[in-house]
């Protein structure tokens, strides 16, 4: 047999065939080595600026002895403490690699082929490929003033949906529904629906209309799960960790589909350590008000260079619609060593994501944008 000959028609499942692999935002690495850049402002994914909390940091220098050792499959101190926090049952916890980890495992636990997943459009790409890579249907509901059509949405619920998910605030618009038109929502869905409502960004956010999805749907008893992540404000995008809030069902079934030893030791530590250590709430504040003004900034930045940005916008990205496909945008930036995020894989191919970051990276930003316009054509 040759090495590396072709598999057999069929040996992959069909539903694979119309999927493309998610598209990551480029890495600074990447743009450094590719275009020869030295100095590049990575404003792609939505990760906070900053490193790991710095008792996280701490925790981690000490994590390296141990890890000869598989980590704590069940996450307990992790979950226990989330679960005191919360006020919730340590069952009513699921952890995994990323809120992404979570989309996967939900759908890997939920769906059979020819089930229908109602989300909005465009949004968080896991959602609509989580789905098909299961040959479950997607029903996608189109924004309305950028936001999630809650209406429209439970409109599309039929008989054979299963989980609708509410991106809240929706990536890439950054826009949010709120409590008002949530509590409509769950007066209306249908029983036999999980409704998985995405708060990736909640840290972030200050708008006293932004519901607390734990608090006030899980705990009032709605048929919900609850999606958080330590990706964004936490700094711990790398390590890859985040978790679900749901019945002890979901999460009982969640554990079944889980890989053994999913979310490795360092993620589970520091991740803890971001949540009970000394100083962690200050730190959390500060970072909360420095993104404020970091999203005021960037949002003066881009329109100062004619690039109207949507919102109101509560997390820590900003969204421009250029009316044209976005693609030779991003590589003219790409080229002034501005990494943004083309959004062809989001529904949205006329668009760019900007993500919120430090005032030196607004600066390379800024003089980017002097140099490129977005038909593509330099300034001159
Ligand atoms: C809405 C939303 N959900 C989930 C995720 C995944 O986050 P994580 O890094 O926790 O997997 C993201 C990441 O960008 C996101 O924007």
């Amino acid at each position: 047999m040759k090495i590396g000959s072709r598999v057999n028609r069929g040996l992959v499942r069909p539903a694979l065939a119309s999927i493309a692999p998610y598209e990551a935002g480029k890495s600074i690495e990447e743009v450094e080595r590719e275009l020869g850049i030295a100095r590049v402002a990575k404003l792609a994914s939505n990760e906070g600026p900053f490193g790991p909390f710095p008792i996280a940091r701490q925790v981690l220098e000490t994590q390296s002895y141990d890890l000869n050792r598989y980590p704590d499959a069940n996450a307990y101190r992790l979950r226990a403490a989330l679960a005191g926090r919360l006020g919730v049952e340590i069952d009513q916890i699921a952890h995994g690699a990323g809120a992404d980890g979570l989309i996967s495992h939900l759908s890997l636990a939920l769906l059979d082929p020819g089930d229908e997943v109602v989300f909005g459009w465009p949004s968080f790409a896991s959602y609509m490929l989580s789905t098909l890579k299961l040959g479950a249907v997607p029903k996608t509901v189109p924004l309305r003033d950028h936001r999630y059509d809650l209406e429209a949405m439970l409109a599309q619920i039929g008989p054979k949906t299963k989980i609708v998910y509410v991106c809240n605030p929706n990536n890439p618009t950054g826009t949010m529904n709120s409590r008002e038109e949530l509590d409509a929502y769950f007066e209306r869905v249908p029983e036999h629906v999980l409704t998985v409502i995405d708060q990736a960004y909640l840290e972030y956010i200050e708008e006293p209309e932004y519901p607390d999805a734990i608090a006030e749907y899980f705990k009032q008893g709605k048929r919900v799960a609850v999606l958080r992540s330590f990706s964004k404000i936490y700094g711990l995008a790398g390590l890859r960790i985040g978790y679900a809030v749901a019945s002890k069902e979901i999460c009982a079934a969640i554990a079944k589909v889980r890989p053994a030893f999913d979310v490795g030791s360092a993620a589970q530590e520091a991740a803890l350590a971001s949540l009970t250590g000394e100083d962690a709430e200050v730190e959390l504040a500060r970072r909360r008000s420095y993104n404020a003004v970091s999203v005021a900034e960037l949002g003066r930045i881009l329109r100062a260079f004619g690039l109207e940005t949507i919102g109101p916008a509560v997390a820590n990205f900003l969204f421009v619609d250029l009316g044209t496909d976005s693609r030779p945008f991003f590589e003219q930036l790409l080229k002034e060593g501005v990494i943004v995020r083309p959004l062809h894989n989001f529904g949205a191919p006329t668009a760019i994501r900007v993500t919120a970051g430090t005032s030196e990276e607004h600066a390379v930003l800024r003089q980017a944008l002097k140099v490129v316009r977005p038909s593509g054509h330099n300034r001159g």
